[in-house]
This record gives structure tokens, C-alpha cells and sequence, in this order.
């Protein structure tokens, strides 16, 4: 983490800025994220694809981080945009991202997105199902459109990451069986309102090992051969996302890697490829702020540190037993002797723990920790469970820090809420 360092008097900084000023200032729990690292890891996967001489597309996976400053700081960079919602649309279109410049995946996209998709010229639409392309082909023919569409294939290939985050396995939802792919795009060439121009691959998430990607890759280079075999125009291929960042001691993900794993298997067959990295920009960027609401001791048993942040604010230890590195504010904490110690936040649930059995020092009430890595799949994945609101959001960029997101004042939590009039109490 080059943007973190630890100062003896001001403690942990992110880019210069102590991260102390910034709790006291917005309070805790609060995200903070630093621009320039985004931009930096963007670089590099950037400069990987060139230096390879291969002609790469980046669209940014925006279910990782779809914050309106993220999504316009990589605009301005000159990145696209690879969504799954029409609300992650309505997103990207207001951060500036052209809708030329957007991806539109996901296994089941309803007929109001993806008339909203066709009605705004999104670049490319990945199907992800025979049934999809059907109601894809009905649907631009009454609005007078044509669909750009890759098929998303399903390779068959396990990515060996964690099972709720693998997709390239046939017994995932996720793609069109390879079995299934070339005779479904010569359907796809037929069918009036759809162009097809490629196919789309996407094997899972946190993967660390380039092998699993070469073994897709290489199945879609055979898949494209023998689908421009029958004459028919393959252009693109969409290599997806997925690759993993350093969450405890192993080695992250290298672009220079993937870009070689691209070259190797579809390099020679003269395509327009696009990759959709997620994590790997900015996950590393991020922090969660916390501060310790009490130290529980439990005698001789490790204590129990309870946090003013919870599961709701970061889900991913919860949902995934993630590791996520945990370090004080403090230069003194930092330095203190560790002990054994569970992080846990206040939410009515045993699964909202931080870390079980991790080394840390002695954190007392007051003192602040920032949760690690938590730039992607973070603020994202929030709910207000327990009537806690959304935390604030912080974006330190050039050494400035400016607060994106308020913290979700209370009220709002209910302002959608009706009580039928039977049943309206006084207040
Ligand atoms: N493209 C497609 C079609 C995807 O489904 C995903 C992620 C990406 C790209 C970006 O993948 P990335 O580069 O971020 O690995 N919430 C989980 C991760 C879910 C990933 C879902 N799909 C977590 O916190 O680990």
C-alpha cells in the first residue's frame, strides 16, 4: 500500500493526509479512498495491454465501486464502463461515461433495461442466455433498434477462487454453454434488431493465478475459429474481469500476466479485445474507518473489540470469511506489543466479526482502526440493517480530501415508508 504510511505524530496517513483529521472531521464509521492510486492501478493495467501491443478496451466493473467520483475520475481517464443494472447505467451516464463507451452484462436483465439500453446506444450488450437473445431481438425490432451483442460463454473452467464468487463453471447461472455458443451466434446473425460481433468470458472473481484465464481464453480462441469458419464475423472478445488483489500475504494478481495470457491464446486472431477489471483498481485504494466503542475482556479468552463499524458497512468478512488487514490510527497503538484479539462490529448477528484470533494491539475505547482493501465490493455492498445509516465517503485526491457522501442522515432511512392511517400513531 504505497498511499498508506505511518507518521509518529499524526499517525496513519493515506497520500499525505492523516486519517485521524478526517475521522474527526466526518466521524466513523467513513470510506476513504485515494484518486491517484485508482489512477495509478488503472495505468498499469492500462500500460500492461499496451506494452503487450495488444488493442485492449477497460471497462471499469462498476458493481465494485459505483460512486458518481470514482465513475467520473475514470472518465476523465478516458475509461469505459462494464454495468448490470439500469441503475448502474443511470450511473455511468451521469458521471459522463459515454453510453458508446458502456458494457451492459448480466444474466438476467429485465425488458425495462434493456430498453433503456437500446434507447441510449450502449456500445455492447453481453447475452447471456438463448432465452435473453430472444427477448433482446423482440425488443429492439419494436423500438426500431439494432443490438450490438457479444455472447457471454460459459467456459467450463474453475477459477478456483472462493465458491460464492466463482461463474465459469458450467453448474454456475452465469453465460451460454460453450457447447451451445457457435450454433447460437449463427442463430444470433439471423435474427433481425441483433449484431452479433463477438463473444464475452468472465470465470470469477479474486483470481490470482493466470492458469485458469489462459485455459477460458484458449477454449474462445477455438470457439472463434470455428464460428469464422462458417463465415460468419467474429470482431470482439470480452475478457472480463476478475483478477485478484493482495487481501493478506498472497501475491496479487499481475496485468502484465493477464495481458501475456491474452496475447498467448487470442492474440493472433486480429480482435478488438476488452477486459472488465473490478477490484484490481480500486480495492487497494480503499480504507474503513472505524473507532472502538468498548473492549470486551473475556478473562483468559481473547477480547472482543467492538467497533462502531459493522456488516453492514463491510459485508465481506461476513458473507465470504474475507481476510481484510486491520491497523490503528495511531502511531502508539501501531507500535504497542500485540495480543489476540476479535474484531467485531455491534450488529445483532454473530457472523458481523471483523477477524477472529488476529494479532493486534491492545485497542482500547477511542482508539480508531481502518479496515484494509475495502476500495472494491465496500461501501457498495451496504445496507442500513439494524436502522444504521450509510456511512460517509471520503476521496483524498492530490492530497486533498473531499467528502463524496454524507452520512445518511436518520429520517431518510423511513422516507420512503408509509404507515396506513389505521395505524399512525401520534408522535
Ligand atoms: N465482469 C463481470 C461480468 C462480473 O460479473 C464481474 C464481477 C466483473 C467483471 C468484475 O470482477 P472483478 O474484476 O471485480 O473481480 N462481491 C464479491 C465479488 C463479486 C464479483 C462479481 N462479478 C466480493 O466482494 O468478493
Amino acid at each position: 500500500h504505497p498511499h498508506l504510511k505511518m507518521d509518529g505524530i499524526s499517525g496513519l496517513l493515506m497520500d499525505g493526509v492523516p486519517l485521524n483529521a478526517i475521522a474527526n472531521a466526518v466521524g466513523t464509521p467513513c470510506w476513504v479512498i485515494s484518486a491517484d492510486t485508482i489512477r495509478a492501478r488503472m495505468g498499469r493495467l492500462r500500460a500492461a495491454m499496451q506494452q503487450a501491443e495488444l488493442d485492449v478496451s477497460i471497462h471499469f466493473a462498476v458493481k465494485a465501486n459505483d460512486h458518481l467520483a470514482v465513475l467520473s475520475l475514470l472518465r476523465a481517464e478516458g475509461y469505459g464502463a462494464d454495468i448490470v443494472s439500469g441503475g448502474e447505467l443511470a450511473r455511468a451516464l451521469t458521471a459522463g461515461i459515454p453510453a458508446h463507451d458502456i458494457v451492459f452484462s448480466g444474466v438476467g436483465k429485465t425488458d425495462a433495461e434493456l430498453e433503456e439500453a437500446l434507447r441510449v446506444g450502449v456500445g455492447q450488450i453481453n447475452v447471456e442466455s438463448a432465452e435473453e437473445l430472444e427477448i433482446l431481438s423482440a425488443l429492439a425490432q419494436k423500438h426500431g433498434r439494432t443490438a450490438t451483442i457479444t455472447l457471454r460463454i460459459n467456459p467450463d473452467v474453475d477459477a478456483k477462487t472462493h465458491a460464492k464468487i466463482t461463474t465459469g463453471l458450467a453448474a454456475n447461472k452465469f453465460g451460454i454453454p460453450f457447447e451451445d455458443a457457435a450454433a447460437l451466434y449463427a442463430h444470433a446473425a439471423q435474427l433481425p434488431g441483433i449484431k452479433p460481433v463477438g463473444f464475452a468470458t468472465h470465470i470469477g472473481s479474486q483470481i490470482l493465478s493466470v492458469a485458469p484465464y489462459r485455459a477460458a481464453y484458449a477454449r474462445m480462441a477455438t470457439l472463434i475459429e470455428s464460428v469464422r469458419a462458417q463465415g460468419l464475423p467474429v470482431t470482439i472478445m470480452d475478457c472480463g474481469g476478475g483478477l485478484g488483489i493482495s487481501y493478506r500475504t498472497e501475491p496479487e494478481g499481475q496485468p502484465e500476466a493477464l495481458a501475456g495470457a491474452i496475447k498467448a491464446e487470442l492474440g493472433h486472431l486480429g480482435l478488438k479485445l476488452a477486459i472488465e477489471p473490478g477490484r484490481w483498481p480500486v480495492g487497494p485504494a480503499g480504507v474503513l474507518l472505524g473507532e472502538v466503542i468498548l473492549h470486551k475482556a473475556r478473562g483468559e479468552d481473547a477480547p472482543f473489540v467492538v467497533l462502531d463499524t459493522a456488516m453492514n458497512d463491510l459485508l465481506r468478512p461476513s458473507m465470504y470469511d474475507a481476510w481484510h488487514g486491520i491497523v490503528p490510527l495511531s502511531a502508539h497503538d501501531a507500535a504497542s506489543p500485540t495480543a489476540l484479539a476479535h474484531v467485531v462490529g455491534p450488529v445483532c448477528e454473530t457472523g458481523d466479526t471483523f477477524a477472529r484470533d488476529r494479532l493486534l494491539p491492545p485497542l482500547h475505547r477511542g482508539s480508531r482502526v481502518a479496515i484494509l482493501d475495502t476500495g472494491a465490493y465496500g461501501a457498495v455492498m451496504s445496507s442500513t440493517y439494524n436502522s444504521r445509516p450509510l456511512a460517509a465517503e471520503v476521496l483524498i485526491d492530490n492530497g486533498t480530501w473531499h467528502v463524496i457522501r454524507d452520512r445518511q442522515p436518520l429520517a431518510s432511512l423511513w422516507q420512503t415508508e408509509t404507515v396506513p392511517s389505521h395505524l399512525a400513531g401520534k408522535r
